[in-house]
């Protein structure tokens, strides 16, 4: 197996960047051809590689792509979830090459979708032809591969749903997270919820002379930015009446183990260039960035912001603030307390419009199954070391919707690091990191039939 991987690993590579030249962004409707025709090219893989009834399954919005191979009803099926839609590239300014033309630069390729999601979602295609080509596949596994993973996986859920007799499986395999570094394996063990609001903030019915009218009207982004800044206090704990109330406490053991990871703050400040790591207070960094919830202004705009100065009061302010939450918050719960408490605390003279976006639960995995067990064997056979189980401060709403529709728990063996710049200009994927995917999950599919 090793052997093949070997001989093909530059094949590998090239179909790789292949896909990544397509800009998959679903966010963004000029895109929608590019985004229907990777859906295409994923489908050809999958039947190159081998795979039984692939079909590319139309939804309401953008497709998902279905393959399967059943090699032995007696034996364990691993449901592979992937999707192969990306984030805007923008702002383009600051990428080193255009995001839509891959290039392997010191060992790692740079391009829009290179590790989130198409690079760790085609190690999977790769590992599986390497299972068909070397008579190594032990467990029967469906592939299912979506195009709406980053505007929130609406149809997935329909489509979910609707095929839950196709979708019968043991456990769901996804690769759409981080391990903390090339030579310190981890599994995905826990990831974050989301709730993600739009606010509006309305004073006078036209934008106005500020010296006319100022001094004698609520001006809306002064009160929208008073607004966002009581919504933290000084330890950096949300002020949201109700916030904190179903937040589980991690318990002391969970905690030590959790510092027992390596995290080297200092490298942490000096890879984003900040000057001090800030959050809530009583909690590692770490901590703060899994465990614990937060709140961030995402976008903030009004008035004029172009060349020069113009002397105006504007008539709106606007805000998009997300929620990352933690088990056992509820997405429509806190949804609702913010919604409720940011109406409350909008001053007089001003309107307040709040709009909720997608948003999705956070979910925890168990480590006591033979699917983790699998996993783990498989990394301590090609990385020497037994993985760390990590909880991930992203969020993958479809992967406690899985559990909810289908009963099955995933297992995320990620295989980028934080540093990848995933949504960020100059995102890259490690040759390194995509190599070893594709030998690190055969060896899953292995254990998990010889466990089962
Ligand atoms: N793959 C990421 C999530 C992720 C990355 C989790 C790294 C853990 C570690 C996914 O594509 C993503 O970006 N999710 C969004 C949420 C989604 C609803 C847009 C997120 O976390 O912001
Ligand atoms: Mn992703
Ligand atoms: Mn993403």
């Amino acid at each position: 197996m090793k052997d093949y991987i070997e001989k093909n690993q530059d094949r590998f590579v090239t179909e790789l960047t292949d896909l990544l030249k397509i800009p998959s962004v679903s966010t963004d409707s000029k895109y929608k051809e590019d985004v229907l025709r990777t859906a295409k090219a994923i489908k050809e893989r999958l039947i190159e590689a081998g795979a039984d009834n692939v079909e590319v399954c139309k939804t309401k919005g953008f497709p998902i792509v279905y393959g399967e191979k059943l090699v032995d009803p007696s034996k364990p099926t691993v449901l592979v979830y992937g999707h192969y839609d990306v984030q805007p590239a923008d702002p383009l300014a600051l990428w080193n090459s255009p995001p839509f033309e891959p290039v392997i630069k010191d060992g790692k390729i740079y391009a829009r979708g290179a590790c989130d999601d198409k690079g760790q979602m085609y190690m999977h295609v790769k590992a599986f032809e390497t299972m068909m080509n070397t008579n190594s596949l032990y467990c029967n596994v469906k592939f299912m591969i979506e195009g709406e993973e980053e505007i929130g996986s609406e149809h997935l859920q329909t489509f979910v749903k609707e095929n839950k007799e196709r979708l019968k499986a043991d456990v769901i395999l996804i690769s759409d997270t981080s391990m903390i570094a090339n030579d310190t394996p981890s599994v995905t063990v826990g990831l974050r919820g989301l709730s993600y609001m739009e606010v509006e903030i309305t004073g006078p019915n036209r934008d106005l002379h500020s010296g006319l009218y100022g001094g004698g009207v609520a001006n809306p982004i002064n009160i929208l930015t008073k607004m966002i800044a009581s919504l933290t206090d000084e330890n950096n704990r949300i002020t949201i009446p109700g916030f904190y109330d179903k937040v589980v406490e991690v318990s002391q053991e969970e905690r030590a183990a959790m510092a027992k990871a390596p995290f080297v703050e200092q490298n942490f400040k000096t890879s984003i260039g900040i000057p001090a790591s800030v959050g809530e207070v009583g909690y590692s960094t770490t901590e703060r960035v899994t465990i614990r919830p937060t709140l961030d202004v995402n976008g903030i705009w009004g008035g004029y912001t172009d060349e020069g100065a113009k002397t105006v009061i504007p008539s709106k302010a606007n805000a998009k603030i997300s929620m990352r939450l933690v088990p056992h918050q509820s997405s429509d719960e806190i949804t609702k307390l913010f919604t409720k408490h940011f109406e409350s605390i909008a001053p007089e003279g001003v309107t307040v419009k709040v709009t909720p976006h997608h948003g999705g639960e956070p979910v925890v995995i168990p480590t006591d199954s033979v699917f983790y067990k699998a996993a783990s064997k498989a990394y301590e056979t090609t990385f020497g070391k037994e993985p760390i189980p990590m909880r991930a401060g992203g969020s993958i709403p479809i992967v406690p919707m899985f559990k909810k529709e289908l009963g099955l728990d995933s297992i995320m063996m990620g295989f980028g690091i934080d540093t990848d710049a995933i949504h960020s200009p100059n995102e890259h994927f490690g040759i390194f990191n995509y190599m070893k995917g594709i030998e690190t999950i055969p060896f899953f599919y292995k254990y998990l039939a010889e466990l089962s």
